[in-house]
Order: structure tokens, then sequence, then C-alpha cells
């Protein structure tokens, strides 16, 4: 496995690959990361994944100086998991100039965006320069970060970039959980309650299919729950999945999405429901 630090080298690396399968990541990796390069081994070679915590993404007062850096462990991970190379670039490699162009994409305003202005335009920036540098034929996303998926999948498509969206279900402990870089932010205590943001969502799931339909009611419900176990709740809201916005009426391929804060640790997780 190469790790290369420069565009340069990287396109060199490159020369001539058409069957790129492309994971991009942030680091300090885990289950649900390895399963995304898992995914794109199946997909094409060779297999490139990208570390780089991202500073355009990170908000006023957000986490981007203390997001956990593990590159030496990731680069163990991602070996044993048969990728080819892995790049990870300097904030100065990846922009080298004072001022960015950025990608406004739909819906950056809706959701986490509400809460983390600037955030969805941040990654689809950096994830369109990394697909002109790494120029991929296959790029594997989680449907953990349900929002990004949904964004980047238009940006793909608006764009018209040739490549294959790749999805990866939520890896999750055993205990319900979505694995995340920042769960090792929890304390003991927090790390006991948070299993309570998926439980929720499923809550919610039944009673969808169980055929409730008053959507503004489920959710209130769900959001003061959470609020009683003593998370401060972001949004719990049912969206269409063809259109990230308010199901229409009829509609059946909906998500419950929702988004809490646990001390000063934020959490995110989501459910597909079909209704019957
Ligand atoms: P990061 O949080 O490191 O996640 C990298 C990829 O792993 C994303 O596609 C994310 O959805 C996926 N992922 C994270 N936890 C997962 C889980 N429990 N199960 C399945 N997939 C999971 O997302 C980012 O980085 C950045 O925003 C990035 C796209 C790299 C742009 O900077």
């Amino acid at each position: 496995m190469q790790v290369i630090h420069r565009v340069a080298e990287l396109r060199a690396a490159l020369a001539g690959a058409e069957n790129t399968a492309f994971v991009p990541t942030m680091g300090n990796l885990h289950r649900g990361h390895i399963a995304l390069i898992e995914q794109a081994r199946q997909a094409g070679r060779p297999v490139v994944a990208s570390i780089f915590v991202n500073p355009l993404q990170f908000g006023a007062g957000e986490d981007f100086e203390h997001y956990p850096r593990t590159l030496a462990a990731d680069c163990e991970q991602l070996a044993a998991a048969g990728t080819d190379i892995v790049f990870a670039p300097e904030p100065a490699e990846m922009y080298p100039e004072p001022q960015t162009y950025q990608v406004l994409p739909p819906l950056a305003g809706e959701l986490c965006g509400a809460q983390r202005p600037g955030h969805f335009q941040g990654v689809a920036t950096v994830v369109l320069k990394l697909f002109n540098m790494v120029r991929p034929r296959f790029a594997a996303f989680g449907k953990k970060d349900y929002q990004q998926l949904f964004i980047l999948k238009g940006m793909v498509r608006q764009f018209n970039l040739p490549i294959e969206i790749l999805e990866g279900e939520t890896v999750r402990a055993a205990d319900g959980l979505a694995l995340s870089s920042r769960n090792g932010y929890l304390s003991a205590a927090e790390r006991a309650e948070a299993p309570r943001l998926y439980a929720t969502l499923r809550a919610i799931a039944a009673e969808l299919a169980g055929g409730r339909r008053d959507f503004a009611t489920l959710e209130a419900a769900a959001g003061a729950e959470l609020t009683r176990h003593g998370w401060a709740v972001d949004y719990v809201a049912i969206r269409s999945q063809a259109t990230l916005l308010a199901p229409q009426p009829g509609e059946t391929a909906l998500v419950a999405l929702a988004a809490a804060r646990l001390g000063g640790t934020r959490l995110i997780d989501n459910i597909e429901v079909g209704l019957p």
C-alpha cells in the first residue's frame, strides 16, 4: 500500500487507471469505514482511500482542532483491508490559494445544515476536489451520513460526473449505536445513554409501519423523549427519501433522521422506512 501526500504524486500513481474505487474519509477509522473499503474492492481497482480532516466543513467552535488524527493506525487498518493507495494531503496541499471556490448544494441549509452553516458547502467542495484528483469510476459513502450522501448523489448527477456512487449500510455497535469517530468523545455514562438515539428512530419507524401519518406529532414526541433523557435535540424529522423534504401525501419511501447532543458531543442517525 502506498501512502501519498501530494496531488502530483497521486496523479502519477493513478495514471491510466480506469476502474478506480474511492473511499473519502477524515480518518480515525472504524468498521463503518472499513465496510466501505470492502464495498469499493468489490467494485473496482485500485482502491484509493483519502484521509483529510477538511477545515472547510467545520464551523467556528466545532471540533476541527480536536478531531482525532490517527494516521498510523488508520493505515494499518486500510492495508489489512486491501487498500492500494492512501491519499493524506496537508491542508496547504488541498487549499493552496487563500480564496477558495465553493460548491453550494441544494438542501445545504436543511436538517444538519440548519445547525451547521457552511458544512455541506465544505463537504461538497472537498469531495469535488478529491473526485478531480482521484478521478474514480466508483466512490463509496455511508448511509450513516444520510444528508451528505443525498447531497453528493445530487452533485454527481447535476454536474454530470462520470462516477457511480456506492451506498454503504450503517455499521452499528451491538447495542445499536451507529459507529462514529465522535463516539470517542462520550463519557461512560453518555456512551450508555447514546443508543437511545437509534432506539427512538426505530420507535418512529414502527409507528409509521403501523399506519401513523401524523408526522409532526411523532417528531415532537421523539424529541421530547430524548430531551427527557438529557439530550439537546437539534432535530427529529420524517422526510421523503426521494427529496429529503417533507413527504407528499401518498409517498411511501420515507426516512426518519435525528441529530442531538449528549454533553458536548453531537450524534446523528437515521432509519429508512418503506410504508406498506
Ligand atoms: P467521515 O466521517 O470520516 O466518514 C467517511 C465515510 O464513512 C462517509 O461516507 C460516512 O458516511 C461513512 N461512515 C461513517 N460512519 C459510518 C458507519 N457507522 N457506517 C457506515 N458508514 C459510515 O463523512 C466524512 O468523513 C466527510 O464528510 C467526507 C465525506 C470525507 C468529506 O470530508
